[in-house]
Parts: structure tokens; sequence; C-alpha cells
């Protein structure tokens, strides 16, 4: 495992497979929640989509991970949901129901998914906004701080629902946006920018060689946040981590982070 440093990536952490990606994020992701814990008796965490943290909740679903998070406290949100019913087979609930849900003593007061099946995408997104409003006591112009926000990145830079020029990326006062993929010809909802930057926490997973470019591109590269809006996650006061494996990471160069 190899650590990088860099003036605008935080920590880069290069696994050496993407097994080890698992167990190092679930590591981190154990330490998080329990200094959450300690310090304020509960944990807020947005999960991310996609395939890849899928290695990272079937770690927390088993030993030695599943017995040292505080479920009944831990409170889980999601960075973004595909607009598909939650039993989907696109449905980043469902795939985090199959990968962690159905193994771990969470409440399922304690779960927060994003309502699809209530209604159109910007409904949905208020009534989303509105749940995290109230579960963190927040006024109208407050941004929620989540203790660890979980984030992948696509081939092309995007992160959460947060895709390459999209007006989505401009969004400063919403907390959760409906936004339409022209790329995906779909709609998706998702968190929006203040709120990732102002997380405790924020933890990118970035696995295989598919990946290898953008993550040059995103932590090496010209800082251009509409082309690769990855760049754009700077938590003003949290920390930022790159948790990576080596197929992800071959296009860095060792000694290139300053
Ligand atoms: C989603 C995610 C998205 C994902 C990246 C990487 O809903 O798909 O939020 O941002 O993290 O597309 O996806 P993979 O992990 O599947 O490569």
């Amino acid at each position: 495992m190899r650590l990088l440093r860099g003036a605008h990536c935080g920590e880069v952490v290069v696994c050496p497979d993407p097994e080890e990606l698992g167990q190092r994020a679930a590591e981190r992701f154990v330490q998080l929640v329990g200094e959450a814990v300690d310090r304020k008796g509960v944990c807020a965490v947005a999960l991310a989509g996609g395939s890849t943290p899928k290695m990272l909740y079937k770690s927390l679903a088993s030993e030695p991970f599943l017995t040292g998070v505080a479920w009944p406290v831990l409170h889980l949100f999601w960075g973004d949901e595909r607009f598909v019913p939650p039993d989907h087979p696109a449905s980043n609930y469902r795939m985090v129901k199959e990968t962690l849900l159905s193994s771990v003593p969470l409440p399922s007061a304690n779960i927060h998914r994003v309502p699809t099946e209530r209604g159109e995408p910007e409904f949905v997104a208020a009534a989303y906004q509105q749940e995290i409003r109230q579960f963190f006591g927040l006024s109208r112009n407050e941004v929620p701080r989540f203790d660890v926000v979980l984030l992948g990145m696509g081939e092309d830079g995007h992160t959460a629902s947060l895709f390459p020029e999209t007006p989505v990326l401009e969004e400063s006062k919403l907390l959760v946006a409906a936004t339409y993929v022209q790329q995906l010809a779909s709609y998706r909802v998702t968190l929006t920018f203040p709120v990732l930057n102002h997380a405790c926490n924020v933890i990118f997973l970035v696995s295989g060689e598919a990946k290898a470019r953008a993550l040059r591109d995103v932590l090496r590269g010209e800082y251009r946040p509409a082309k690769l809006p990855a760049q754009r996650v700077q938590p003003t006061g949290g920390a930022l981590t790159w948790i990576v494996d080596r197929a992800a990471a071959s296009k860095l160069l060792d000694h290139s982070l300053p």
C-alpha cells in the first residue's frame, strides 16, 4: 500500500488490488464512524453508488468490521440515486440493500433512501432535501455536515450524479437536485457540491485500469471542473482521501504529487 499526498487531492492511498481497497476503506469507515459516535453519539454517512463501493459494503457486512460499527446510531443516506424504483436492478438503494443492509443490524429508521417512487424528479429531490434538513435540524440556508461522504468516480471524471458540463455543477443553493443526464438519457437525484464540500470526511473509492486516465487528469491535470467534476470536491474544513487500487493509479507518476 502506497501513500501519496497532494496539495489539492488530500491523501491518496494506493492498494495493490480491489480486495485490499475494500479492506482499507472498511478500516477507514469504521475508524471515522467510531470517532463521530465518540464525539456526538451519532454518525451520518452519505453512501456512494455504482459498483466500486460494493467491495467496501461487503467488507462491512462481515467480520472483523461487522461488530466494529455502532449500527444503532449510524444513519445512512445516499449521495445520489438513479431515478428508478427502489427494487430496480439499477437502484443504488437496492445495491446497498443487497451488499450491506441485509446483513447488518441497522434500524430501518436509520435508512434514509431517496424516495424515487414518490413522484417527479424535482419533487423527489425536494422531499429528500427536506428529509436531510429534518435529520440535521437545519434552517433553510444551512448546509448539512455529513461525518463521512463516500464517492465514486466515472471514467469521465463525474462523481455522484454530477456529470461534466451539466447545470447542476453550478448549483449553490439546493442541497439535493434532480438532474437530467444527457449522456445516460435518464434522470438522477444527487447531493450538490455545497453538501459534498461541507463534509467532515470525503472518501473517493476508485478501482480499475479504465479509471486511470481520469484519475490522473483529476489529481494531476489542470483544474477543469466543468469537464472533471470530481476536481470540484474540495471539502472546506474536511479531510479528502482517495482510496484507489494500483490499476486505477497506473497513470499517476509516483513522484508527481507534490
Ligand atoms: C452512480 C454513482 C456514480 C459512480 C461512478 C463510478 O450512481 O453510478 O454515484 O457516481 O460512483 O459512476 O461507478 P462504478 O463504481 O460503477 O465504476
